[in-house]
């Protein structure tokens, strides 16, 4: 419900105003001391000037990527002092993993399978964003994402739709608090609506064909547990979905999000989508843009070069837009500027600020994350946790060994490097002094071959030093290797080569990794390869040949002190993985709720060259202990289509550490209006089992896990049939029962 001051502000506003509040505009201001960047665009190079013009002239109603809380009072004041309501700026940013204190990438947070985690990262991260004035994350996204090639996988919660609305909804409520405008909370903007992971090959911005099946069953749920949980915005996305933009669609951004969805939040574009529904051949030109993308369900436009909906105000006087489209959406936006208290405050207090930023519980909640987050892939003859006591000589090699610029990851701009902890770092402050630890990349730091869209901000990985002498490098860490007690190996991606616009159309180790890898595992010396990346890789060979691999993501700030702890065994991994993990590039895009048609699995649906199941399943994830699963039990064996049933089993802890165990529940349809997946997640709990024990855990099916859209009948159905469920510690998992569900 609308205040009287937002129905005021309503009767008060001129046309122009009105339009003024739905632009936002990026604030590309250098940093301080830097006058200008080496092949920067012009416009953008001007851009502060153009944005300080209009915010004096009252018609701005967000910015975005302005982090600096002196700046940000700055500009607000500008603002209020601009128009003769005084109403205050909103300031939007992507607060995807994190503001000062890095957390792990999202697809690590989502390999925790732990929503208390998770929620507690974004907690953090809206405190410190909160305290410089930042009011609105651009995040979560939630695209489901089945194609590694794409460079956006890392920033969400992988391929499944249960496991992505849990992520899905616990970063918004981290973010949030418990109402919008909490204290020390910040809005949620889930990201980007919608479909956008499923672009064709995998490259980023591609056009996306889903059917309706798809769409509703396995790209929506996210974004109906993010706004079942109150998310205040939604982003639209830049792709055509099935031929029409996203951000221009109005069954999309109106029937979908609105009124089968409930959305009563406010829409934004992505940067300039509105702009670029004529790059589309969409819109006739710029001002049939911004109409069309208003009426369509859009309230804002993210703006980088001169939004189209500055074209509105023209496009209102000409009758183009009904003016009550208008209001909705400005009343949208002023109401949220109400709930986050900025009128009454709108200025952030710049010293505590400080206090905010600096507090050392944010770092160590980071830790904490990543040592959740982590997925122990394969350990044979449990070669971790390492032993420190045992070791003399330690190598710890590779590209991104001592990299803190790779340790923080992709998607972040106002980390600090020195208090990030590579690896090696952490390495070294976790053993004595007794230890010698020797540290060596073995081979050039690997780049892209195109340039990244960060390289004009200075966000890029680090560049190996004009002097550095590759072969020497590699002749230096095969001989360290060789001495040594044990090599870590830390290879991967080095963070600009995926995210945004970082599609990639290999999964190889990029770069010499390959050869340094088979070079340091001849040494005979123990290997363990610690991995740093956002997508799968192709490391079939590691898979056979490596006996511990540890896949720790993008770790964030102290990723260098939550990576000695887990290989030392201060802590042992129990993440597991949030994608199905395929042998090469050709197998994807692969997940594993496939179905069933032709031939047997294993005849059909091939290809001749390979093997059709994936490296590693979906949901796999070792620990330092194991885990053995009982046979499942269900509490009925016939059921009515209304009820609930509660699958029992018993899983015992058989190593003689306590360990942690995700429990994973997969439901099969065996018959019914549509065809339905082999397998498909349907309900998972993440529980302690201390050494030699047992615990008997319950999870439940019910019409909500069974019910599906149907493009049988073109809507959500229940069916009477029977299903089977298994139970166990992957996608895989074999202890199975099944029930059989009535009409009545
Ligand atoms: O929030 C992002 C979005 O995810 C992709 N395009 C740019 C936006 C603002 O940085």
């Amino acid at each position: 419900p609308s205040s009287d001051r937002v129905e005021r502000l309503l009767a008060e506003l001129s046309t122009k105003e009105k339009v003024g509040q739905l632009i936002q505009y990026f604030y590309f201001a250098l940093p301080a001391g830097i006058e200008t960047v080496e092949g920067l665009d012009p416009f953008i190079a001007k851009q502060p000037q153009m944005v300080e013009a209009a915010l004096a002239d009252g018609s701005v109603g967000s910015l975005l990527f302005v982090t600096d809380p002196d700046e940000v009072n700055r500009l607000q004041k500008l603002a209020i002092e601009g128009n003769a309501h005084g109403i205050p700026l909103l300031f939007g940013f992507d607060v995807i993993h994190g503001l000062r204190t890095i957390f792990p990438v999202p697809i690590a947070l989502a390999a925790s399978w732990d929503a208390d985690t998770i929620e507690r990262a974004q907690t953090v991260a809206a405190r410190e964003a909160r305290a410089v004035g930042i009011h609105w994350a651009f995040a979560p996204m939630v695209d489901i994402a089945r194609d590694p090639r794409w460079g956006r996988i890392v920033e969400g919660a992988g391929e499944d739709p249960l496991l992505g609305s849990v992520v899905a909804a616990a970063q918004v409520r981290g973010f949030q608090g418990d109402r919008l405008g909490a204290d020390g909370h910040i809005i949620a903007g889930p990201k980007h609506f919608a479909g956008y992971g499923a672009a064709l090959g995998g490259r980023d911005y591609d056009e996306v064909d889903l059917s309706d099946q798809e769409f509703y069953n396995t790209y929506l749920p996210p974004f109906k547990a993010a706004i079942d949980v109150g998310a205040g915005n939604i982003m639209s996305a830049y792709m055509d979905l099935n031929g029409v933009p996203a951000s221009g669609n109005h069954w999309l951004l109106t029937e979908v999000l609105r009124d089968q969805l409930g959305f009563d939040g406010f829409v934004v574009t992505d940067a300039n989508a509105a702009k670029d529904l004529e790059t589309h051949h969409f819109a006739a030109d710029t001002t049939d843009s911004g109409v069309r993308a208003l009426n369509a369900g859009v309230d804002m436009e993210m703006g980088i070069f001169q939004p189209a909906f500055e074209h509105l105000t023209q496009a209102i006087d000409d009758g183009r837009v009904d003016i009550a489209r208008v209001d909705e959406a400005v009343r949208r936006i002023l109401t949220v500027k109400e709930q986050l208290g900025l009128f009454e405050q709108p200025y952030v207090d710049v010293e505590a600020s400080k206090q905010v930023l600096a507090d050392p519980a944010h770092r160590d909640e980071a830790q904490r994350a990543a040592e959740r987050s982590a997925v122990l892939l394969r350990n044979e003859g449990g070669i971790l946790p390492l032993s420190p006591d045992a070791l003399q000589r330690v190598a710890v090699l590779g590209p991104l060994a001592d990299s803190k610029r790779d340790t923080v990851g992709p998607w972040v701009f106002d980390f600090d490097l020195d208090e990030t902890v590579s690896i090696a770092e952490g390495i070294k402050a976790r053993l004595s002094d007794a230890v010698s630890v020797a540290v060596e990349p073995g081979i050039a730091t690997p780049t892209r071959t195109f340039p990244s869209m960060f390289d004009s901000f200075g966000l890029s990985g680090p560049s190996t030093p004009e002097d550095f002498d590759p072969e020497a490098s590699f002749a230096r860490a095969v001989e360290l290797a060789s001495h040594a007690d044990v090599a870590v190996l830390v290879l991967g991606e080095q963070q600009d080569m995926i995210g945004e616009n970082a599609s990639r159309s290999e999964l190889t180790l990029p770069g010499d990794q390959q050869r340094l890898l088979e070079a340091v595992v001849a040494t005979g010396t123990p290997v363990a390869l610690v991995l740093m990346n956002g997508r799968p890789l192709e490391i079939g060979w590691a898979a056979e040949n490596v006996p511990g691999i540890l896949d720790v993501w993008y770790p964030g700030t102290r990723g260098g002190d939550a990576v000695a702890a887990l290989l030392f065994g201060d802590v042992a991994p129990a993440g597991k993985l949030p994608f199905t993990w395929p042998r090469s590039v050709g197998q994807v895009p692969m997940h594993h709720a496939i179905t069933r048609s032709h031939a047997p699995q294993d005849q059909g649906k091939r290809y001749w060259n390979e093997a059709s199941t994936p490296l590693f399943p979906f949901g796999h994830g070792l620990s330092y202990t194991s885990f053995a699963y009982g046979e499942p039990t269900v509490d009925a064996a016939t059921a009515g289509i209304h009820d609930t049933v509660t699958v029992s089993v018993d899983v015992t802890n058989t190593g003689d550490r306590d360990g942690v165990e995700v429990v994973q529940l997969y439901l099969h349809q065996r018959f019914g209006t549509s065809s339905r997946p082999l397998r498909q997640l349907k309900a998972f709990e993440r529980v302690e089992i201390p050494a030699g024990e047992t615990r008997t855990v319950r999870l439940t099916v019910g019409p909500d896990e069974r019910r599906y859209w149907s493009a049988a009948t073109r809507d959500w159905v229940l069916d009477a049939t029977v299903f089977d469920v298994w139970v166990g510690g992957d996608a895989t998992a074999e202890p199975h029962a099944e029930f059989t569900i009535t009409d009545d």
